[in-house]
């Protein structure tokens, strides 16, 4: 049943072409625009995949949740939330601004992405916090992800946004390694390449509370799992986060390369990839694809009809 209303939704939206490729990273520009793939991954370890969903694409700002959770679990809640707030931003993804108390507002915009990649860096050196986050994603993807060098050359010729923000940041105190190997480390997590199976899987150990469904590999502790849920459903999807939480009502993330990942706690993790995307920086067709399937689905988190693991037991 599930794979019938996958399938019916990906359908529907193969002809859809609203939006536009990412092209501030000049690479992400090449991609093929009409790649479309989604696969849900339940928090029993079932998988469904439909369409373009063993293509490799960088994981850009999808990183975000799964490095906070990296500083979560190795610093302790209170030295990252003692750095980063956790107030939706209403500004953009890349906005060079911190908040009035002279933070970052929350860990999911660049700004607070970056002060957690500075405090990996702080923790493992620039080279270590690469092989850590390579290593941590791979576990929670259950199989080895990769890496676009192309990506993460293209983006750190052009990232002088994201030097503006680290050298503020820098200045005002909050990171306190060399910006330089902090932008660079930054930069490297998100050219780490997964596929729309691999995201869904990533998405199913945080919906398992940290444990990959697939490998049974514990990873991350409730808490951490907690807290970072909480920062995808306020402020994972950026200015569209509150529109997002009425409409589709779930933890997400997006990124530019046009992954989105959303989780439904406790029972699964899905993952659309779909490179155009709107004036947000949202894929256009994977935030229809997510609305279409939490409506069928019945997966928001307030709908009458999600009771905890009801989800599972009904369609299983
Ligand atoms: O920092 C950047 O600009 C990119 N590496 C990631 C941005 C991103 O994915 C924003 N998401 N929609």
């Amino acid at each position: 049943m599930i794979d019938s209303i996958i399938a019916a939704v990906h359908d529907a939206l193969v002809e859809e072409t609203g939006g536009q490729l990412a092209d501030y990273i000049p690479v992400l520009a090449e991609v093929d625009p009409d790649e479309f793939g989604i696969a849900v991954v339940t928090a029993n370890g079932d998988v469904w995949a439909h369409g373009d969903t063993d293509t490799p694409f960088t994981i850009q700002s999808v990183s975000k949740p799964f490095a906070l959770a990296m500083a979560l679990q190795k610093c302790g809640p209170d030295q990252v939330f003692d750095k980063v707030g956790t107030e939706p931003s209403g500004d953009s993804f890349n906005s060079v601004t911190l908040s009035g108390d002279g933070k970052p507002q929350n860990p999911m915009v660049n700004s607070g992405a970056i002060t957690i990649a500075g405090m990996l860096v702080g923790e493992y050196g620039e080279g270590g916090a690469h092989i850590e986050t390579h290593d941590m994603f791979s576990r929670m993807a259950g199989s080895s992800v990769g890496f676009n060098e192309d990506v993460c050359r293209s983006e750190l010729v052009t990232g002088h946004r994201n030097r503006a923000i680290a050298h503020l940041l820098y200045a005002s105190g909050v990171v306190t390694t060399e910006p330089e190997a902090v932008v660079n480390a930054y930069t490297k997590q998100c050219s780490i390449t997964v596929t729309a199976k691999q995201l869904a899987t990533m998405a199913a150990t945080l919906a398992n509370i940290g444990t990959n469904p697939i490998t049974n590999d514990q990873i991350l502790d409730p808490l951490t799992v907690r807290h970072t849920l909480s920062l995808m459903f306020t402020c994972g999807m950026y200015d569209g986060a509150g529109d997002w939480a009425v409409h589709v009502g779930v933890p997400a993330k997006s990124g530019v390369s046009g992954g989105v990942m959303a989780v439904v706690n406790r029972q699964i993790g899905i993952a659309v990839y779909s490179p155009r995307l709107d004036e947000h920086g949202n894929s256009v067709r994977a935030i229809k694809a997510l609305t279409m399937l939490t409506e069928e689905l019945g997966l928001h988190a307030f709908e009458l009809t999600n009771a905890g693991s009801s989800m599972l037991s009904v369609y299983l």
